[in-house]
């Protein structure tokens, strides 16, 4: 991968692209396929950076994984996981590491996890805090609640925990690990984020149970229940579908399909937004696979309008801030994004680097301690962009830097193949010009 990638201003974007897998989907499907007993064939299995470290801790854990072709990979998993031989290392992905922790308390083994730059500097105790209070134990390696961290896991009990933020990441840990706790495992959640993992567990043979709790929701599953390969079919990523969509969106004359799209509602906010702001994005041949609903997105270029996007929302969109930040720089108006200070803690600040990103391209944007707001107008672009190895925020700018008035380039890049190895390829045949 080259050092920079520069984004030129481009003529209409036009034809149909595939989303690659989804990232949640397919780190699940690996991990599920680990714990259970028997074979899982998957289908779709995104092969970016990210999945590709999970897919090695589900075979140091003690799973049988193969690779049967593109995207087809076949796990059989032991019903439970061995002591691994060395660290595993998540590489740069959050979910990865979480869920894999979650899994891995559950077992009477010991696992010692850590990652790259990015995630050593991500909070864990999010997730450590509840598996402690079921019994697990954490020994930090360097400091309180970054990785390295040593897993020491087993004797479980459920418990009844109330996440502050709807987390799918913390619920999702609790909940593997509840699968092999004594009694009932509770996860409390204010506003409801994605339920992959829930479905996942239920097409896994699991018994999962989701009911209203006051203003929000209650997920229940009973420990000792055991889990059965099964074939899964990942639907493609919403949430790298975003990309060439905003392209099509902001550049004149576009027109772009992006096929087998997941449209899990837990999934569309951006969806959402980008229709209240004017956008001409239709879905066409609604279908059902992987026990999830998929369509094809086409979306034309539009006249786009600020919004004040509504903060509970925040969960169904999180990883989709920055693509609509990029695209509201082009929108009458301003776009108000608050209640989002969990972007903070992605892969990096994403609402300083995005702040900092549009500024460099003459974006007006003000930056508040949970949100950002964007005003848009002309995007001068001619600007070269720090993404902090962040690949939300390198694609973001590349999209814009296709409808600015000068190019856009962003440094270190390579960070793109953890969700979306053929981005460039794929915004190459739309007609994007994007080259290093
Ligand atoms: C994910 C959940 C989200 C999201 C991440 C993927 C998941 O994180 O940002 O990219 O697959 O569960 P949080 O659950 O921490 O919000």
């Amino acid at each position: 991968m080259p050092q920079s990638l520069t984004a030129r201003p481009s003529g209409p974007l036009h034809g149909r692209a595939r989303a690659p897998g989804d990232k949640s989907m397919s780190h699940r499907s690996l991990i599920l396929g680990a714990m259970a007993e028997g074979v899982t064939e998957i289908e779709g299995l995104l092969e970016g950076h990210d999945i590709l470290a999970t897919a090695r801790a589900a075979a140091a854990f003690g799973a049988k994984v193969e690779r049967l072709g593109e995207g087809r990979w076949r796990i059989e998993g032991r019903g439970g996981f061995q002591t691994p031989a060395d660290v595993i290392d998540c590489g740069n992905a959050g979910t990865g590491v979480r869920l894999l922790m979650g899994a891995a308390a559950g077992y009477p083994i010991q696992a010692t996890f850590d990652g790259d730059a990015s995630l050593r500097k991500r909070p864990m105790k999010r997730v450590t805090a509840p598996l402690g209070l079921m019994g697990a134990r954490f020994d930090w390696g360097g400091s309180e609640d970054r990785l390295p961290v040593r897993v020491s896991g087993g004797a479980l009990q459920g418990i009844d925990y109330a996440q502050t933020v709807a987390s799918a990441q913390v619920k999702s840990a609790i909940l593997l690990a509840g699968l092999n706790a004594r009694g009932e495992t509770f996860v409390r959640e204010p506003e409801k984020s994605r339920d992959h993992t829930e479905r996942m567990l239920t097409a896994f043979g699991a018994e999962v149970k989701v009911e209203p709790d006051g203003d929000g929701w209650i997920i229940r599953l009973a420990g000792g229940q055991r889990l059965t390969g099964t074939a899964v079919a990942v639907p493609g990523d919403p949430s790298s579908a975003a990309f060439p969509l905003a392209a099509a969106l902001i550049v004149p004359g576009s027109d772009v399909t992006v096929e087998g799209v997941m449209l899990n509602p837990l999934r569309t906010g951006l969806f959402d937004t980008w229709r209240e702001m004017g956008a001409d994005l239709t879905i066409s041949n609604r279908r059902t696979s992987g026990g999830e609903e998929v369509g094809d997105v086409t979306a034309r270029h539009s006249a786009l309008t600020g919004v004040i996007v509504p903060e509970g929302r925040a969960a169904s969109m999180i990883d989709e801030y920055p693509i609509l930040a990029a695209t509201a720089a082009f929108a009458e108006g301003r776009t108000v994004m608050r209640g989002v200070g969990e972007m903070r803690v992605k892969e990096s600040d994403r609402i300083r680097l995005m702040v900092d990103g549009l500024r460099a391209c003459g974006a007006a944007v003000d930056e508040e301690p949970d949100g950002f707001t964007v005003a848009g107008g002309p995007v001068a672009g001619g600007a070269v962009v720090d993404t902090a190895h962040d690949h939300r925020i390198a694609m973001s700018h590349l999209v814009l830097g296709l409808a600015a008035e000068a190019p856009v380039s962003v440094r270190d890049p390579e960070m793109i193949a953890t969700s979306f190895p053929g981005f460039v390829r794929m915004m190459r045949e739309l007609g994007g010009e994007i080259a290093s």
